[in-house]
């Protein structure tokens, strides 16, 4: 019996759309190879998972233990990068997941994930652009610059200030205007040199190298017990289930690396640097990202990274390397390093704030073509050739989220969408072998259907471990969705209306 669902894309039509058959003619330019696709997955990856959720998930699930959610997430994001790769290589196209699913399990479940991607690239530049504001304000503080704090927060948030006096926050415009400015480069079609790139990601490499070079002298063994502070008798608060529920909090800072798979058209040799371009940057990350929480916890309690929604936690470790004066008070030994740390974490947070933004216009563009969406979405600026009206409509949904939402809810709703991509994903692999067994596949994931079957086992473990709340948004979420396929998509689908003027 087949388990073919109706309304599936085949690969040959995609390639036909794409101009894939051909590299010369129709095809983007093959220029990239695995060193660049290695730098674009860093680029893409390090970010406010790393320099803000770290801290936050140490201090109120896993403490020091955070370490070990890393390795959970690395694990569940290799198997996904696996079956990432074996699709990048057979439809190495931008649409990616969104794709993936139309050639595999039909239009209706290509909608959703693509309906999806947008908690993992919308919410996610909302997330980044919430943590680049926090390191902005610590960053103009250094020079005694203060924006008023009720600007710089979302209502939900609060901080105590020095007189002790609560302010509660009205918007958060520093993330608002970090939208703004790269919707509005988006638009403008700058695309991000290779060189801006690479200098980029060495900027956030030096930095990740440099704390832990530095702090490692100033671990203090003494934070490190208990390793696993004790649960507190809520599920996720501490104990393993905290650590399970940090994991998928700190899933966070592994997303980006599926970024490296929409640029699969470009590279020079698909089948042996995809694999290589997802699987090293994720290796890469991992090691940094280990060694980095082991050093941030090492330096300060875990503790110390708890309380109001507005501390940038990196800042709160360093001011922890120094020696302790007469008055008890802690004389930082570097305090050059904070500023060049937050310089270099406000441009990467640039960069990746602009990838998600481009993914989430790439994706749409990918699902107006193909009538799921109004035609909006794939109109292209006369001039720019972008998709400005797109760019527009999410530089407004993206900004409200930032201006309005603390950042744990956009951050964790990112991370189960993201999640549910990579569930998708994974189980598109075991379909596509089951379904077409003998289509060539350039890169294919070992031991199927074992690597998909523990991909979709960690990412819905992780999801699982997820607050309830969080749970509820994605399902509010996706039944908005649902209501714009049934309500526009499915009468509009190109897809649909082609098999009906065929008479089928
Ligand atoms: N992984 C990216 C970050 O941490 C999204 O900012």
């Amino acid at each position: 019996m087949s388990i073919k669902p109706k309304f599936v894309k085949s690969i040959d039509e995609l390639h036909e759309e794409h101009g894939l058959h051909t590299d010369t003619e129709h095809g983007l330019k093959r220029t990239l190879g695995a060193p660049s696709l290695v730098a674009l997955g860093i680029g893409a990856i390090i970010g406010a998972g790393l320099f803000s959720i770290t801290g936050t998930a140490a201090a109120h699930n896993a403490g020091p233990a955070v370490t070990i959610s890393f390795v959970i997430a690395a694990l569940a994001c290799g198997f996904a990068g696996l079956c990432y790769a074996e699709f990048a290589s057979m439809i190495p196209v931008a649409g990616s997941a969104y794709t993936y699913s139309y050639a595999t399990m039909g239009e209706f479940m290509a909608w959703i994930i693509g309906w999806d991607l947008v908690l993992e690239y919308a919410l996610g530049a909302a997330t980044v652009s919430i943590s680049w504001s926090r390191y902005l304000v610590k960053f103009l503080g250094y020079y005694d610059l203060h924006l008023p704090p009720e600007l710089t927060m979302s209502p939900f948030s609060s901080v105590t200030m020095a007189d002790g006096a609560v302010v509660s926050g009205i918007m958060n415009l520093p993330a608002v205007f970090i939208i703004i400015m790269m919707s509005l480069l988006l638009i403008k079609g700058t695309k991000e040199s290779a060189t801006v790139n690479t200098v980029i990601v060495a900027l956030k490499i030096a930095v990740v190298l440099i704390f832990i070079g530095l702090g490692w002298g100033y671990i203090n063994s003494a934070n490190y017990t208990p390793y696993i502070p004790d649960n507190t008798g809520d599920f996720g608060s501490y104990g393993w289930s905290g650590i399970v529920r940090a994991a998928g909090i700190i899933f966070f800072a592994y997303i980006g690396f599926d970024a490296v798979s929409t640029a699969a058209q470009e590279a020079k040799n698909p089948k042996r640097d995809m694999p290589i371009g997802i699987l090293v940057s994720l290796a890469i990350c991992t090691v940094l990202y280990i060694l980095f929480a082991h050093v941030m916890t090492g330096v300060a309690n875990f503790t110390s990274f708890q309380g109001v929604d507005g501390i940038a936690p990196v800042a709160v470790a360093i001011d922890h390397m120094g020696s302790v004066g007469a008055n008890g008070v802690i004389i930082p030994a570097y305090p050059w390093l904070n500023k060049a740390i937050i310089i270099a974490i406000l441009a990467g947070y640039s960069s990746v704030i602009m990838v998600m933004l481009m993914g989430q216009t790439r994706v749409f563009f990918s699902m107006s073509k193909d009538g799921l969406l109004p035609k909006m979405f794939s109109d292209v600026h006369p001039k720019f050739q972008t998709p400005w009206k797109s760019n527009l409509l999410f530089m407004g949904f993206v900004s409200a989220f930032a201006a309005f939402v603390p950042s744990s809810i956009v951050g964790e709703l990112t991370s189960i969408g993201t999640l549910l991509a990579f569930v998708l994903v994974c189980l598109g692999v075991i379909i596509l072998r089951k379904e077409q067994p003998n289509l060539p596949r350039a890169f294919k994931t070992p031991f199927v259907p074992l690597i998909p079957i523990l991909g979709i086992i960690c990412c819905l473990a992780m999801m699982v471990a997820l607050p309830l709340d969080t749970w509820k948004r994605l399902l509010i979420w996706l039944a908005l969705g649902f209501a714009i396929y049934f309500g526009y998509s499915i009468k509009h689908s190109k897809m649909r209306l082609k098999e009906k003027q065929n008479g089928k």
